[in-house]
């Protein structure tokens, strides 16, 4: 990948000369069946620029309590957007489109009219759960129906995609609009990018220059997320075997809160004489680093630089803590 990175050939993107940033985006948007990708420096700025595409100031977007994009981008759909955004409850892989189709509000004076409908592949809170193909086709009916628009937040879509195999097209061409990640899984050091129609793509470029994401040079990262693509999406399978083999070996221990289907082990530690903040701080001094995503709630990911001696000691570690008495 630094080969790749020494080697790209740049131009200045906010001219739109940039050949291997527009090589990227023309790959990514092929995959998914789509006229057109933008790149963008992050998942978040990926995710808000959908989401302005689809929902104007003062109406609203419908996602998962859970979601990223309303839980972790720090208010940005109602501060950048003056987007609302309702939420259904928490649901990971488990969401029932007809909740969400109760939840759609129509136009009408002094309502906040439902736009978008936005889900996460996979679902980053939920361990990594993967949104069967049949509940995605049930909410693209639901939004042609009502005509309100499908964001994907794919940051992990990859993920997704080999778990189940569907093929990346078919996610792609349900979603009126994707944000997709190289910098997660993939192992790019930065970048996102946004896929929809070419029409959509032209308003995206204006938005993300607003936001002060437009780039000049960014071939060298556009680099990076090309052989990222290359290499990097069939091997997760790879990460998704490290991972189980983490939920197997942590089972007994009654913390794995969750099945576990790509690269994400969740830990619930309700039952356990360690707190969240506790055990992490414990397993970094021996070189395991989790997640702490509340008091007692926690997360393990498995990527492309852990190997499989990484996951024993990290078994090894957190089987001795979690054995402790308190
Ligand atoms: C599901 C999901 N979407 C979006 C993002 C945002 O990505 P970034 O950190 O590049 O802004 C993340 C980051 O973890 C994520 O997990």
């Amino acid at each position: 990948m630094r080969e790749a990175i020494a080697r790209a050939e740049v131009g200045d993107d906010a001219y739109g000369e940039d050949p291997t940033v527009a090589a990227l985006e023309a790959e990514i948007a092929e995959l998914f069946g789509h006229e057109a990708a933008l790149f963008t420096p992050t998942g978040s700025m990926a995710n808000q620029i959908a989401v302005q595409l689809l929902v104007p100031p003062g109406a609203e977007l419908l996602c998962d309590a859970d979601a990223h994009v309303v839980s972790y981008e720090s208010g940005a759909a109602a501060a950048l957007g003056g987007i609302t955004t309702r939420t259904w409850p928490a649901a990971g892989a488990r969401l029932d489109p007809a909740v969400v189709a109760g939840m759609i509000r129509p136009e009408g004076y002094s309502a906040v009219p439902t736009r978008a409908i936005a889900i996460e592949q996979t679902h980053n809170r939920a361990g990594g759960a993967v949104l069967p193909l049949a509940t995605l086709r049930e909410l693209r009916r639901i939004a042609d129906e009502t005509g309100v628009g499908l964001h994907c937040d794919g940051a992990r879509i990859w993920h997704a995609h080999i778990a189940d195999g569907v093929p990346l097209r078919e996610y792609g061409v349900l979603f009126d609009t994707l944000s997709v990640c190289l910098s997660k899984g993939l192992g790019a050091p930065v970048g996102s990018v946004v896929v929809a129609s070419a029409e959509k793509i032209e308003r995206a470029r204006r938005i993300r220059k607003r936001m002060g994401g437009g780039m000049r040079q960014a071939g060298v990262l556009a680099a990076a997320g090309r052989y990222a693509l290359r290499h990097h999406v069939a091997r997760l399978a790879e990460d998704h075997a490290r991972a189980a083999r983490l939920a197997e070996a942590l089972a007994p221990f009654g913390v794995v809160s969750g099945e576990v289907r790509t690269n994400i082990v969740p830990l619930d530690l309700s039952g356990s004489a360690l707190d969240a903040p506790t055990l992490s701080a414990a397993a970094r001094a021996e070189g395991v680093l989790i997640s702490v995503l509340g008091p007692r709630a926690a997360r393990l990911v498995t990527h492309l630089d852990v190997d499989d001696a990484g996951v024993e000691h990290a078994i090894a570690v957190l089987t001795r803590l979690l054995r402790r008495p308190s």
